[in-house]
């Protein structure tokens, strides 16, 4: 949530600050990075997700969002960002429109992501993109009027992603604070695994990087952590973290993202958890995940009451919803 100094004049809505609002912290603000919000923030966002619940469930309706328009963008394939923040719109009875990709749009004419986010801010009230280069959400803010979520923008930050790891983490565990908290996996290209490190640190968890020495977390985002106050441990040893890991959070290694094939068949399948491995871990140890999964976590592993991805999937839903209602004003 920037301020405002690059956003430019507002001309579709020129009185959009006068509305008195639930929330004046996130009313009509962009969500960039986890970085952008305090703890508080976020805390505030985590209780509003949990009143959504029953809403994102459908056991009980309401429309307090009738008359907005959220303009999905993505850039760069999605199943659950898109789906959800599409459910999290309608649920509360507000109108979507959206574009799932470039050939679909007149940039694959030429046209510029600054020109086509000015164009669709006027179509719709906020704009939720995913792309595929980091620092496209914070330019498109600057060049829309209306609020820009960040959906993921490539290797840089998944905001949203965080809000529901931490919530999902806090159902089940009850608080964030002094869990041990180990990420395994490609922690260089996962960008889920960056903005969730901030935010932990941010909530005092003990942090382990579990990961091939080439896809460990870049030296420079172990470095802040470390200037304040977290001191993660850095480690491609699983085996040896399982047993005093309250939480394991496992990543898919991005594929996508590396410049050279070769390096990553030397990476990939690097890390499996199946149930043999598990049997290491304490019975209430939770595995989370943000999907999607190639190979990290074996199915069998589904059923047991270790796995909390699908859950932790669902819960877009109500954080999402909660966003949406706090940037957009709605009143329940
Ligand atoms: N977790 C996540 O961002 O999933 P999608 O890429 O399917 O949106």
């Amino acid at each position: 949530m920037p301020d405002d100094g690059g956003r430019m004049q507002r001309l579709y809505r020129p009185d959009a600050h006068t509305r008195i609002v639930s929330n004046p912290d996130f009313y009509d603000k962009d969500i960039v990075s986890i970085r952008d919000m305090t703890r508080g923030q976020i805390e505030s966002i985590l209780d509003l997700s949990a009143k959504m619940v029953p809403y994102a469930n459908g056991e009980k309706v309401a429309r307090p969002l009738a008359g907005k328009i959220v303009g999905n963008l993505f850039f760069e394939p999605s199943t659950r960002t898109r789906l959800s923040f599409e459910s999290a719109a309608h649920r509360l009875g507000a109108d979507v429109i959206d574009v799932s990709q470039v050939s679909e749009t007149s940039i694959s004419k030429g046209e510029t992501l600054a020109d086509t986010i000015r164009m669709v801010d006027a179509y719709c009230d906020v704009i939720v993109l995913r792309h595929p280069h980091e620092g496209a959400a914070r330019l498109a803010a600057k060049f829309s009027e209306n609020p820009v979520i960040n959906a993921g923008d490539g290797a840089g930050s998944h905001p949203t992603q965080t809000l529901l790891d931490l919530f999902t983490i806090k159902r089940a565990k009850g608080r964030i604070d002094g869990l041990n908290i180990a990420l395994v996996g490609d922690l260089k290209y996962g960008r889920t695994v960056h903005s969730l490190a901030d935010a932990l640190t941010t909530f005092g968890a003990n942090l382990t990087f579990v990961a091939p020495e080439s896809l460990q977390m870049p030296e420079d985002i172990v470095k802040d952590l470390e200037e304040r106050g977290c001191n993660p441990v850095v480690t491609s040893d699983l085996g040896g973290v399982i047993g005093g890991a309250d939480v394991l959070y496992v990543t898919r290694i991005q594929r996508e993202r590396f410049p050279d094939p070769s390096e990553y068949r030397k990476v990939a399948g690097t890390y499996r958890i199946d149930n043999a491995i598990l049997r290491e871990a304490s019975k209430d140890m939770i595995v989370m995940h943000p999907l999607p999964r190639i190979d990290e976590i074996a199915p069998e592993v589904d059923g047991t009451p270790h796995a909390k991805y699908f859950e932790q999937a669902f819960n877009g839903i109500p954080v999402r919803m909660a966003l949406l209602m706090a940037i957009l004003g709605g009143e329940l």
